[in-house]
């Protein structure tokens, strides 16, 4: 058993898909973010940008407090010094808050902050605290803030450019994390993932899976969003 909620809850019924809501069609948000619930869609991925830790500027608290859903709000901050920012995502109803271990120097304080923080949502729920690496960032500065976190994000692209190539070596990573965290940490893997490659993802222990331009391809978003939540089964 882990010590929050939230974290038994989504290790007990892994894997889950988290779908990245930047390319929706965001003439049409509530009746797309309706899909996702019909077809079994659990998690929404925000993935916020600054401009400034990456290339895109993307969206900010505002937005994530606007867009209501009772999909489960799954923020991740790909943002400079987020110590200043976190309360605002909490305040906006985050259920999941990941900040970057390349953001601050400040990594285990800005956990230990959220970790005082409540859900806007449900006190009872908690915050699942995530912190995320970068394709080219060591392991290693997990172990120092193992203790301050409920989830690991291991990327699979370079953050800020979409629809690029899953990275191979994640699968490695996702490995190794696991052995580091153990069984009752939730492990995501985000990036470059589509129908060719969620079962693997899947195959490959993560208990939440990102998958963004794969389902709000402008298309078929119901089709995508129905094939990949069969894929992980
Ligand atoms: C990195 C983001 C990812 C990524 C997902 O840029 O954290 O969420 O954009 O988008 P797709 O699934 O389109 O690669
Ligand atoms: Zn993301």
């Amino acid at each position: 058993m882990s010590r929050h909620p939230l974290v038994d809850r989504l290790r007990a019924s892994a894997p889950h898909v988290s779908v990245g809501v930047l390319t929706a069609d965001w003439m049409s948000l509530g009746s797309q973010l309706k899909l996702l619930e019909s077809a079994g869609v659990e998690l929404l991925h925000f993935d916020v940008m600054d401009g400034n830790f990456c290339p895109l500027l993307t969206l900010g608290a505002p937005v994530v407090a606007g867009l209501k859903t009772p999909l489960l709000k799954d923020v991740h901050l790909m943002i400079e010094e987020p110590l200043a920012k976190v309360d605002g995502f909490a305040a906006a109803g985050a259920d999941i808050i990941t900040i970057h271990a390349e953001s601050t120097r400040h990594v285990h304080r800005v956990l230990q902050a959220l970790g005082r923080m409540t859900n806007a949502n449900d006190p009872n729920r908690g915050i699942v605290r995530g912190l995320a690496l970068n394709p080219g960032t060591s392991l290693e500065s997990i172990e120092p803030v193992v203790d301050e976190l409920e989830l690991v994000l291991v990327l699979a692209v370079n953050p800020g450019w979409g629809g690029q190539k899953f990275i191979s070596a994640t699968k490695e990573r996702v490995a190794r994390v696991r052995q580091m965290v153990g069984e009752d940490v939730l492990i995501c893997v985000d990036g470059g993932i589509t129908r060719d490659n969620i079962a693997e993802v899947a195959r490959m222990g993560a208990d939440i899976i990102v998958t963004g331009s794969a389902v709000f391809d402008g298309k078929s978003p119901l089709e995508n969003a129905k094939y990949m939540i069969e894929a992980i089964q």
